[in-house]
């Protein structure tokens, strides 16, 4: 199978869906702002004929999961862009049947997905805008099973690299894959991923920028050891 995954992603890279606007111009050209070869790859080794997908944006990707036969949901804001990835698919005989685009913005349209489809794999990639990388993570997360996978792209950006730090303190979740571009983990519990500050002892917050900031601080942590040695 990873034969015939590699053969099917070296074609889409070699003929990719030109889907996305390339600059901001009235009249851009249209290209696709896809991510790595190995991301790609490690995302089809995820998936299995009928595997439960869900992605924030859409792109190349989009196209790989229903190439690989996922039940796959894409949250774009641009129906355009689902025009278009139909009429690629539709051109090179790609079943979409199992393809669903839910259009708005990730923030919007997340929340009202329903529970009641547990994910097998996530991959957020729509608006690296702080905070969206952290709400994606949170209702697309929640949704994901046990055992299930979570694939962040673009990592250096700054949103997305405070959420990356986040993760890979969280006890939550397990490391699977990375490099400098993109980053895999694995969920291993299921349910919400609510929590509050008190059961994240692995989170700290940046360090202080004066003094006040920091005596704040300090008088605040001695306050919280007192009151739970009491
Ligand atoms: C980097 S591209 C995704 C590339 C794609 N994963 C691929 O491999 O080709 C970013 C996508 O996010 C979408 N997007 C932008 N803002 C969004 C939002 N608020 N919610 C969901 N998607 C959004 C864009 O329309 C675009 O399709």
């Amino acid at each position: 199978m990873a034969q015939s995954f590699a053969a099917l992603i070296d074609q889409l890279l070699a003929d990719p869906p030109a889907i996305h606007a390339m600059d901001g111009s009235q009249d851009p050209e249209l290209g696709v702002w896809s991510t790595d070869r190995d991301c790609y790859m490690f995302v089809a080794e995820q998936v299995t004929t009928g595997s439960a997908t869900l992605e924030t944006g859409s792109g190349l990707s989009t196209v790989l999961l229903a190439a690989a036969g996922a039940r796959h949901t894409c949250v774009t804001p641009a129906q355009e862009e689902a025009d278009r990835i139909l009429a690629y698919c539709a051109r090179r005989g790609i079943d979409t049947a199992s393809l669903t685009f839910e259009l708005g913005c990730s923030d919007e349209v997340l929340p009202r997905l329903s529970s009641v489809t547990a994910f097998d794999l996530v991959l957020i990639d729509g608006n690296h805008g702080f905070p969206t990388p952290m709400l994606d993570w949170y209702y697309a997360g929640s949704l994901l099973r046990r055992g299930g996978v979570l694939v962040i792209d673009d990592i250096p950006l700054p949103a997305v690299a405070h959420l990356v730090a986040f993760i890979d303190g969280d006890p939550r979740w397990e490391k699977c894959q990375r490099t400098p571009k993109w980053a895999a983990f694995r969920r291993l519990d299921e349910g919400t991923l609510r929590q509050d500050w008190f059961e994240q002892g692995f989170y700290t917050a940046p360090p202080p920028r004066d003094l006040a900031s920091l005596l704040a601080r300090s008088i605040g942590k001695i306050r919280r050891t007192l009151r739970s040695a009491h």
